[in-house]
């Protein structure tokens, strides 16, 4: 046990906690950087997946308010790439689908099903029915009711200066997209904003194969 004298030695580390974290952090942070780092520089989590395109202002208010309301707390936007999870909500999830994400949305408590592909799946009419009292349509449901979104009027006021916001971040809105959004948002409520994002979500990689991702 000739090591157990150098000052640096395996013995040294694992018998003194002060060394061993400091040990553990230097480790943690090398592996991690060497982990994180090349993401910042590969085009398929930098760049948008084929068909992603950045949120209309209607949906972009309702992912507002898809926060404000804290349904991330009971529902992930992120499948898996587990036979399992594939099978149950589509697709599994690609980082280039949530490069308009900010903040993301993945999520990480299931209370409810993903919802990172259900943009399609249901009629509009069955999401107002749904958010108004999920137990109409699902009579099994925990899911609590927001019956106040239909009554109220989608923020048009704020809408151009998120839009800014998200541009300054490298969202590609035009100056017409930012003109045009309170006009989207004339007349609808928190309730039609909501259900525009939720028809959003996944749609774009739907009908796209893998291979077609890798081959981009
Ligand atoms: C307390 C947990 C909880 C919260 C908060 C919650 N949900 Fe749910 N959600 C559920 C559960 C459980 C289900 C499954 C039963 C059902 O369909 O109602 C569900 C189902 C859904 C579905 C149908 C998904 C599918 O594939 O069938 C949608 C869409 C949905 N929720 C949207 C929302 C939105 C939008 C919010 C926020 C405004 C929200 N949920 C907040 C628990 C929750």
């Amino acid at each position: 046990m000739s090591n157990e004298n150098k000052f640096f030695s395996h013995g040294t580390l694992e018998k003194n906690v002060g060394w061993l974290i400091i040990a553990t952090i230097v480790v943690v942070s090398i592996a991690g950087l060497v982990q994180i780092v090349p993401l910042f520089f590969q085009h398929t989590t930098t760049e948008p997946s084929p068909g992603v395109v950045p949120y209309t202002a209607l949906r972009l208010a309702g992912r507002d308010i898809y926060q404000r309301e804290g349904c991330v707390g009971c529902h992930s936007q992120q499948i898996r790439t587990l036979r399992s999870e594939v099978e149950r909500y589509g697709p599994y999830s690609l980082a280039g689908e949530s490069v308009f994400d900010r903040p993301f949305l993945w999520g990480s408590k299931r209370t409810g099903p993903d919802l990172a592909r259900v943009g399609g799946r249901y009629s509009d009419e069955w999401h107002r029915i749904h958010l108004r009292n999920p137990r109409d349509v699902v009579p099994e449901s925990n899911m609590p009711g927001y019956p106040w979104l239909q009554k109220d009027a989608a923020d048009a006021s704020s809408i151009q200066a998120h839009m800014q916001a998200m541009r300054r971040l490298g969202v590609p809105y035009t100056n017409e997209m930012l003109l045009n959004a309170p006009q989207e948002l004339e007349g609808k409520t928190e309730e039609d904003a909501l259900i525009a994002y939720l028809q959003g979500l996944g749609i774009s990689r739907r009908y796209i194969t893998v291979d077609e991702v890798v081959s981009k």
